[in-house]
Order: structure tokens, then C-alpha cells, then sequence
């Protein structure tokens, strides 16, 4: 049987990949290239949305390569591209385009949010369609799953409507794809804001735990992360969430479970805790930080690695974006 397709991205926005990337979505990628036929990209065009100088994204996207490997993504086990090296992304995201609702496409939770905290003159064009490019990238490869965290969900959800409109309304040309999401680490909370999200885009770094940050620094964050009133260490989302959070974090870096940690801190404070949480993470963050540097160190041997992930993901999405082109009638050129 041939395996199943997994398709996954990320956005290069920032110098660090946070907890909440790492464990709502890389260590699923991670996990899913030995037995699926795994196909992961740093999603450049996604990141013009937001301005950036340009030495910064080309410097950031190259970091994101590189941590995405120190974590565990395999390029001999998967396909790792630049979707800016695919141009079939854009050009199916033009057809999608033509078959969004304008009101479907207002209706993103993520548009919504993002567009009033920058008012209608600072939003653009792009942050509208965003979700539109996403479903290219997904249904270009066929996919039957996305691993993503919770904040994805409706994104997926309109890559699935999209698919099925256009193979109902033309051919069947794409697979529908499932979002993957693993529900306990779904979504990582800020840590000094234990009810958001963790997010690049957070007002202070205070509560974001980087990958790249050093040890200190993880420890500080985690030292002054807030707590809950009481003093027991129980996992409790509503009237514990900063605990919860933390013990969330620990039970997916140490492997133990959230009940065998419960157990071993009985008794103890806060403050015990958290240094252990801190411990535990630095400990796994050190090898991915020290393996970032080495491969951006040796630059053209990432961006040789990239470039034939590349000449893969053009193959499959090239085949998929001709299928569309003939369901739609525009005429073969080749
Ligand atoms: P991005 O770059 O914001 O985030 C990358 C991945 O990290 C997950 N994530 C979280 N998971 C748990 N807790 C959190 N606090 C947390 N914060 C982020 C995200 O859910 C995501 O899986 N639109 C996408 C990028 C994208 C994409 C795609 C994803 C573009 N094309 C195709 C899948 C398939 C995004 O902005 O992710």
C-alpha cells in the first residue's frame, strides 16, 4: 500500500520558532515523515503579509530550514522546500481565488483578528487571501493530512471546502485532506498570559519560550512565568492554567505523564516546579540550538539540501496545477 501524504508549513516571521511551534506542529512533522510520504515547507510568500526587510526574511528563512532540521526534520526522510521555489502555489492560489466567496474569505478568524489590530489602511491585500495561498499549498500535493495546532483548524477547514468545490464544480482533480491535531498540545499557552495562545506576534517576549533563546534566558521566562493561586501542582484549565500549561510542557519534553508529574512534585512549590519545567526544556533546546548554528555555518549546503527538496515538490505540484489548468479549460501549452 502506498503511504499516506502529509503536508505541513511554517512562517519564517521571526529569528526563533517558539514552544508552541515545536510542539503543536514540528514534533508531529517529525513524527510522521518515517511512515508517511512527508512533504514540509517554510512559507516565505505567506510571510510577506507582514513587512520585512529583506536581508532579515532571507536570513529567517534560511533559520527556520535550519531549526526545522536540528529538530528532526529529515531530509532524507521527507521533502523540505521553499515554497517560494514551487511557483505552482501561486498559481493555484489564483484559481481558488475565483472560486472563494468574498464573504467566505472575511470569515477567518485569523483575518479578523489580524486586520483589526492594524486597522483597514495598514491591512493588506495579502492578509485577506492568505488562507487561499494556504489551501494551494496543501491541496497542490494531494494531501490526506495537515499537522497543525488548534489555530489552523479553520484554515484546513477551508482547503477542504475549496477542494470539494472545485471537484464538484469541474473534475475531480484533489485529495480532501484531515488537519491533525493532537489535542493535548494543541495549544501551548503564553507564559505570563496563561489564557492566550503562544505566539510570535505576542506584545512581550516575556511569557514565549524561543527555541534559540539561551539557557538563562529560558530559565528567567520560566522562573517569572505566572502561576495560579493555591499551592498544589494538578493540572486544572480553568482554574489552574498557568500550571497546566507548564505541566503540558514538561510531560511532552520529559515523556512522563501529566499524573506521574503530579505525583512527584506532591508537596512541593511552585517555585521547585517550575525550575524543574526550565530544566527539562533547556535540556532538549540546547542540541536543536547548537545544531542550528552548525548547519547555518555551512549555508551552501542548506540551501543545496532546500533546492532539491524543491525539485521534488515542482514534480508533484506541477502534475496536480496541469490536471487543474485542463479541468478548467485553459489550453495546454506543453
Ligand atoms: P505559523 O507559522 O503561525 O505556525 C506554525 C505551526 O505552529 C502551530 N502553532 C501552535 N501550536 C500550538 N500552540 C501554539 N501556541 C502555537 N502557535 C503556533 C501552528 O498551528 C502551525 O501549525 N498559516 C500557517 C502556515 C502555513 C501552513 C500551510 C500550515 C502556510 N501554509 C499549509 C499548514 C499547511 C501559520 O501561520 O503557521
Amino acid at each position: 500500500m502506498s503511504k499516506k501524504r502529509v503536508l505541513s508549513g511554517i512562517q519564517p516571521t521571526h529569528d526563533s520558532f517558539h514552544l508552541g511551534n515545536y510542539l503543536g506542529a514540528i514534533k508531529q512533522w517529525v513524527d510522521l515523515q518515517k511512515e508517511h510520504d512527508a512533504f514540509y515547507c517554510v512559507v516565505d510568500l505567506h510571510a510577506l503579509t507582514v513587512e520585512t526587510d529583506p536581508k532579515l526574511l532571507e536570513k529567517r528563512t534560511l533559520l527556520s530550514a535550519a531549526q526545522l532540521i536540528a529538530i528532526g526534520v529529515d531530509p532524507k526522510l521527507c521533502t523540505l522546500f521553499i515554497q517560494s521555489h514551487v511557483p505552482a502555489h501561486n498559481q493555484l492560489a489564483w484559481v481558488l481565488e475565483c472560486i472563494t466567496g468574498f464573504g467566505e474569505a472575511g470569515r477567518m478568524t485569523q483575518f479578523k483578528d489580524k486586520s483589526q489590530k492594524g486597522g483597514a489602511d495598514r491591512t493588506n491585500v495579502g492578509l485577506f487571501t492568505y488562507p487561499i495561498l494556504q489551501a494551494a499549498d496543501i491541496l497542490l500535493y494531494q494531501a490526506d493530512f495537515v499537522p497543525v495546532g488548534e489555530d489552523q483548524r479553520q484554515h484546513i477547514e477551508l482547503t477542504r471546502d475549496l477542494g470539494q468545490r472545485f471537484n464538484t464544480k469541474y473534475k475531480e482533480v484533489f485529495n480532501i485532506p484531515q488537519a491533525q491535531i493532537i489535542k493535548s498540545l494543541a495549544k501551548i499557552n503564553d507564559l505570563q498570559d496563561p489564557n492566550s495562545k503562544m505566539s510570535k506576534s505576542a506584545a512581550s517576549m516575556a511569557g514565549v519560550i524561543e527555541l534559540l533563546d539561551s539557557p538563562e534566558a529560558t530559565i528567567k521566562k520560566f522562573k517569572s512565568s505566572v502561576t495560579d493561586a493555591g499551592k498544589e501542582i494538578k493540572y486544572d484549565e480553568k482554574e489552574k492554567p498557568g500550571i497546566s500549561n507548564l505541566l503540558t510542557i514538561h510531560s511532552a519534553f520529559s515523556g512522563k505523564s501529566v499524573k506521574e508529574i503530579e505525583n512527584e512534585f506532591a508537596g512541593k512549590g511552585y517555585g521547585d516546579f517550575k525550575l524543574q519545567v526550565a530544566e527539562v526544556v533547556v535540556e532538549a533546546l540546547n542540541p536543536i540550538r547548537v545544531k542550528t548554528q552548525e548547519l547555518m555555518d555551512d549555508q551552501g549546503e542548506l540551501i543545496k539540501i532546500l533546492k532539491s527538496g524543491a525539485e521534488k515538490a515542482n514534480q508533484v505540484a506541477g502534475k496536480t496545477l496541469s490536471d487543474v489548468y485542463t479541468a478548467l479549460g485553459l489550453i495546454n501549452n506543453g
